[in-house]
């Protein structure tokens, strides 16, 4: 969907520069037309409809997102109940959310309640316990799933692996084991379901073939004892391609694990949040200064006008992202470090980038998609930048920039 015609990069037709003058930057942009070929990719690797694709909400909230999801078929994985507002939001219905997270407050338990969700993934003992009174006080039967912590390894960045056994995430078979028996003999708690999630990156079918295949084993175990469940929800990860390496082979996903799970006659849902999103979205930057290295041991610096604040990505995770000049220009090739006005040495969007730049040069940073504007801050006083969907060879704008205003707005008159 981004590409070059004429010389002048796009998206669906449409030129990043009139973009960027109509906008400013920075600007998160988003292709409405990759997310549509991703999802429907996604859902015919998992057998056309066979699975239910409940998007991650957390990759990105944006409402315009969501409202496509919803038109594209999805449900929606949840994780606050900030979160399950804009799904309502957008249109989404309570019975298509599962709820995530391993710190559900009452609040956010007694509202999920209240709307009817399709489940809760539960992720201690503990958690169900206070889900089970506050149904019972609510005179509701909350529907569960329990994460279980499958211990095994996806072979990703150490902060983005959830499946390890050292990690806070879900809980060992054997603690499943006994939360089911305890669910199944409670009035207010509905055994629905039985999930994980292992990690975010994952590149491999093994972690994921594993996974499933304990998650079965504990599902026959509950088959024997009369504790049935309808579904094996297996997370999300899908990994999209990054720094040279490929993504996850969704085709060969649905042949070799989503097949095992059909196979039980139980239903599959999946959890992808960056897999549909990611390569969908570039944050648009200028180019403020140049600052070319003098002597010996010094670095070329391009600083431009995103952060940090705007895309952690590169300095939380040392992500690569790839960047590129929007319009050709006739300057001489360097290396670079594209870095932010943000008063920190990890302030880099990228380092050691053969780049051909001038000041006011237009750049646009790729797979920005997903955690992009939804890790944005105000960190240094910067707004957050706006956000636009591209859609059928046109543009909207579906959040504003941020204005100083807004930020001040929550001080009230300060002291
Ligand atoms: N389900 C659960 C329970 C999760 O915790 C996550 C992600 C997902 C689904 C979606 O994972 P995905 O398909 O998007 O990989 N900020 C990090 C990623 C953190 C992911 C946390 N959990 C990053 O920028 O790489």
């Amino acid at each position: 969907m981004f590409g070059r015609v004429n010389n002048v990069m796009g998206v669906e037709d449409v030129p990043l520069v009139a973009i960027a003058d109509a906008v400013g930057t920075p600007a998160y942009v988003y292709s409405q037309g990759a997310i549509e070929d991703r999802y429907r990719r996604l859902a015919r690797a998992l057998g056309g409809g066979r699975a239910r694709i409940c998007y991650a909400v957390k990759a990105n909230a944006n409402l315009a997102i969501l409202g496509l999801m919803r038109e594209l078929g999805a449900g929606f994985d949840i994780v606050s109940a900030g979160e399950l507002q804009r799904v309502l939001r957008a249109g989404g219905a309570a019975g298509d959310v599962v709820f995530s997270g391993v710190g559900k407050s009452v609040a956010e338990i007694d509202f999920a309640l209240k709307v009817g969700i399709h489940c809760f993934n539960v992720e201690s003992e503990a958690e169900l316990e206070r889900l089970e009174s506050r149904a019972r006080l609510l005179s509701r039967v909350a529907p569960v799933s329990v994460r279980v912590n499958p211990d095994v390894d996806a072979g990703t960045h150490p902060y983005i692996s959830t499946g390890r056994r050292e990690n806070k995430f879900g809980v060992p078979e054997g603690t499943a084991l006994g939360m089911y028996r305890h669910a199944a003999a409670s009035d207010a708690l509905q055994v629905r379901g039985i999930d994980c999630h292992i990690g975010s990156q994952v590149r491999e079918l093994g972690p994921y073939a594993a996974a499933c295949e304990r998650l079965l084993g504990v599902v026959d175990t509950l088959a024997a004892e009369g504790v049935p469940v309808d579904h094996v929800d297996l997370g999300g990860g899908f990994a999209v391609p990054d720094d040279g390496e490929p993504g996850l082979d969704v085709e060969a996903y649905g042949q070799e694990v989503a097949a095992a799970v059909f196979d039980r006659g139980l239903e599959l849902i999946v959890e992808p949040g960056r897999y549909l999103v990611a390569q969908a979205g570039v944050l648009l930057t200028r180019v403020e200064y140049l600052k070319r290295a003098t002597r010996e041991g010094q670095r070329n610096f391009a600083v431009v006008d995103a952060a940090m604040n705007d895309f952690l990505r590169p300095a939380l995770y040392k992500a690569r992202h790839p960047v590129k000049a929007v319009e050709a220009n006739d300057a001489a090739p360097l290396r670079w470090d594209v870095v932010g006005p943000v008063c920190e040495t990890g302030d880099f969007l990228a380092t050691d980038r053969d780049l051909a730049l001038t000041e006011g040069a237009l750049l646009a940073v790729f797979g920005a998609g997903a955690y992009g504007m939804v890790l944005s801050s105000n960190y240094n006083g910067r707004g957050r930048a706006p956000e636009v969907l591209v859609s059928d060879g046109d543009f909207r704008v579906v959040r504003r920039r941020e204005t100083v205003g807004d930020q001040l707005a929550l001080e009230g008159e300060g002291r």
